[in-house]
């Protein structure tokens, strides 16, 4: 017989579970419930223009859609990485263990990635990458709730080698911040620059985020290469443009690199950017009414031109809102959800595409050089490339 006792501490228990979020997702979520989605992104630092691009096509992307996840209204919640591994893991937990976001948007830098990786595959919260390239995510621990909608590291690079040997420049200097990003952008440039029968003199590298790069430019006069390739990206890529120039090398060594480069700095560079040569998954110049609509909406509303991190946050919302129709809002239909996201086609501004096996793009690579503040289209240095994904195993 059920006491009266035990029905009241029953219901009391419930009323605790209900104040502190603690329901059964069921309950707690209930469908009408406004879906809860996390940002985790730089808005401080060397990457702060990047957090801001990424939101802003996020935000646009949805707010096209009329503004709703599979008929939820949606409630944000905001968290500054500011490009700090070490606090990777305890701002991830502020998003998913306080706020309790059914869905985890974020980040920029590979380092702190490594620390919302962790959380995500500790907890199955849905993450989705809108920048950071670091090969694990999508290699050797993959996971089913983990989606990049951006690049691997590699990816950009693996087009470079063979561009730049096309030009007849046989001996290179390789120069960038020493953390995941550099390094494994590095495994794409030497592959397909050896590959195409180049040599690398020498590997520069400076720690993140600094910008102290006069020693390594006078270094890189010294040694006299062919050309130079290299991988920053943000305020630290606009400082690198213009003292390649102040140094005197700008028209003696061409300057190529992973197209990071030359993404939202074109107005901070000025002339020392222009003729630089890189290779990216978007370029401005993208001849197609699909991108030129893109540029028109996103200048419309944010009073900026877009760029590359523009359009990976625009991809994500475009991912997010597909599977979120495809499960009318119910974020807990996991098998569905992965589905309906894995067998996405984005229509993005880059050109359609699609996720791998391991759940990285497929897709172009474009050269791309720099005139008159625009990153024009030139070629397409390869086509539908997809990262290997070595070792990784959806479980
Ligand atoms: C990264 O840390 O993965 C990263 C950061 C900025 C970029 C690209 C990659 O532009």
């Amino acid at each position: 017989m059920t006491s009266r006792r035990l029905v009241l501490s029953r219901s009391a228990a419930l009323i605790g579970a209900a104040s502190t979020g603690l329901l059964l997702p069921g309950l707690a979520r209930a469908q009408g419930a406004k879906l809860r989605v996390g940002l985790m992104l730089p808005y401080t630092g060397t990457f702060a223009q990047l957090g801001v691009a990424i939101e802003n096509g996020f935000r646009l992307a949805i707010d096209e859609q009329g503004g709703k996840l599979g008929g939820r209204e949606i409630e944000y919640f905001k968290v500054d990485d500011e490009s700090d591994p070490s606090k990777g893991i305890e701002n991830a937990n502020k998003l998913v263990q306080r706020d309790k976001v059914d869905v985890l948007v974020g980040t920029v830098h590979s380092g702190v990635q490594m620390g919302i990786h962790k959380v995500a595959r500790d907890t199955g919260v849905l993450s989705l990458i809108p920048n950071a390239g670091v090969h694990v995510a999508t290699r050797a621990q993959c996971a089913p709730n983990v989606f990049r909608t951006s690049f691997s590291n590699s990816q950009p690079t693996r087009a470079l080698g063979a561009a730049m040997i096309a030009k007849g420049h046989k001996k290179a200097v390789w120069i960038t911040w020493k953390y995941a990003a550099g390094d494994e952008a590095f495994e794409g440039f030497k592959e397909s620059y050896t590959a195409a029968g180049g040599s690398i003199i020498k590997e520069l590298g400076l720690p993140f985020p600094n910008v102290e790069f006069q020693a390594l430019l006078t270094e890189i006069a010294a040694l006299k290469p062919d050309a130079v390739a290299c991988f920053f990206a943000g305020g630290g890529a606009a400082k690198f443009i213009r003292d390649y120039a102040a140094a005197g090398l700008k028209g003696k060594i061409p300057l190529y690199g992973s197209g990071f480069l030359t993404e939202g700095v074109l107005e901070a560079a000025g002339a020392a950017a222009d003729g630089v040569i890189t290779t990216l998954h978007y370029g401005d110049g993208i001849d197609t009414p699909r991108n030129k609509a893109f540029r028109l909406a996103y200048a419309k509303t944010f009073k900026l031109q877009p760029d590359v991190y523009a359009v990976q946050g625009y991809d994500t919302g475009l991912l997010l809102v597909q599977g979120s129709n495809a499960v009318k809002g119910d974020l807990n239909n996991k098998t569905a959800l992965y589905k309906a996201m894995e067998s996405a086609t984005i229509d993005s501004p880059r050109g359609k595409w699609k996720m791998s096996k391991a759940h990285n793009p497929i897709q172009d690579i474009y050269l791309r050089v720099v005139e008159n503040k625009e990153n024009k289209v030139i070629g397409v240095a390869a086509k539908a490339l997809e990262d290997s994904g070595a070792g990784c195993k959806m479980t």
